[in-house]
């Protein structure tokens, strides 16, 4: 059986906070005497049946990550997590919303808190700030000058999660504009509740390089041509889309459709203790359902590593250890 935890891996696509242990956010509840009704099912799991329910569930856990203090724990635990399951490089989607509340000073001390926890040998990681959709326009432009603000070494994208059918992608091309304006490298979330036309709105409007999920492109074979032709590079999340809902099992996931089309589709987690899943247990899952091997899984890791947000050192010497480990014995 393929060790699938020991094998190098790089993943794109990871929320910092929907990636937090349940029982930190218990831990965390219990010290500062914060009830959290309706959070968690008999088991300790979270507890949500659909993508809204998913959604109130998220942002109900994240009253208790209310100080930098938080945030540096949160990371702790989930670079400890990462780094146990093969990850080398990591990018995590945080929120300016949930980190201060839009208040500047509060946020560098966020972002300085998760930096210091993020120091650690083994794994690498970049921080992609992220709008909250549903938060609306307004509360956007705040993260992308907030993100712009910070944006160097670490801080090194602009992003956009929360309910893609909320409005329309062009209402945030101005807080993309802010973003693009520093520096900042671009992705959103679009192609996971809304259909391909969501996708090709987000390309248009917002000019993102990458697009998280994007799976429902496979709806529509010319946009696929599209994603193709534009080297436009999805953060694919399939275990994350199978917990939604979007499809019924892994056989019947897209994954394998798009990248035989020839888009350049990436392996991520997205919420990964919401959705019962891990890295490993992601590949050997496509594995199971696609028979992709070892080789099929590097030459993702190695697409990953050419879209990452980060500077030419960093990818140089995180592709260099994706080539190692392959010519180990
Ligand atoms: N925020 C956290 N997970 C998300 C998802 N799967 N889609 C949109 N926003 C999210
Ligand atoms: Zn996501």
């Amino acid at each position: 059986m393929t060790d699938w935890r020991s094998l190098p891996k790089v993943e794109l696509h990871l929320h910092l906070e929907g990636a937090a242990p349940p029982a930190l956010i218990r831990t965390l509840a219990a010290e500062k005497g914060i009830a959290l009704p309706g959070v968690f099912d008999a088991k300790g799991h979270y507890l949500w049946h659909d993508f809204s329910s998913f959604l109130a569930c998220y942002e109900a856990a994240c009253q208790v990550l209310s100080s930098p203090e938080d945030y540096a724990r949160l990371t702790a635990a989930v670079l400890a997590a990462a780094r146990a399951d093969g990850v080398i490089y990591t990018e995590v989607f945080v929120s300016p919303d949930l980190c201060g509340g839009g208040d500047p000073v509060a946020w560098r001390e966020y972002l300085a808190a998760i930096a210091g926890a993020a120091d650690l040998p083994g794994i690498e990681m970049r921080v992609i700030a992220t709008a909250i959709r549903h938060f609306g326009p307004e509360r956007a432009l705040r993260a992308a000058e907030l993100t712009a603000d910070a944006a160097g070494h670490f801080v090194t994208g602009f992003g956009m999660g929360g309910e893609e059918r909320f409005g329309h992608a062009a209402d945030y091309a101005d807080a993309f504009e802010i973003a693009r304006a520093a520096g900042l490298s671009l992705t959103s979330h679009a192609g996971e509740f809304g259909g391909p036309a969501s996708v090709a709105e987000t390309l248009d409007a917002l000019g993102v390089a990458r697009i998280g999920h994007g799976v429902r492109a496979i709806e529509d074979p010319a946009l696929v041509a599209d994603l193709a032709a534009r080297g436009t590079v999805l953060e694919v999340n399939p275990g994350s889309n199978i917990a939604l809902g979007l499809y019924p099992d892994w056989p019947q996931h897209p994954v394998r459709a798009l990248r035989d089309a020839g888009v350049t589709v990436t392996l991520s987690t997205d919420d990964p203790p919401y959705f019962h899943t891990d890295l490993p247990s992601e590949y050997a899952a496509l594995s199971a359902a696609f028979g992709w091997t070892v080789e099929d899984f590097r030459a993702l890791n190695v697409a990953a590593a050419r879209a990452a947000f980060c500077d030419e050192a960093t990818r140089s010497a995180v592709l260099q250890q994706l080539l190692d480990a392959g010519a180990a014995p």
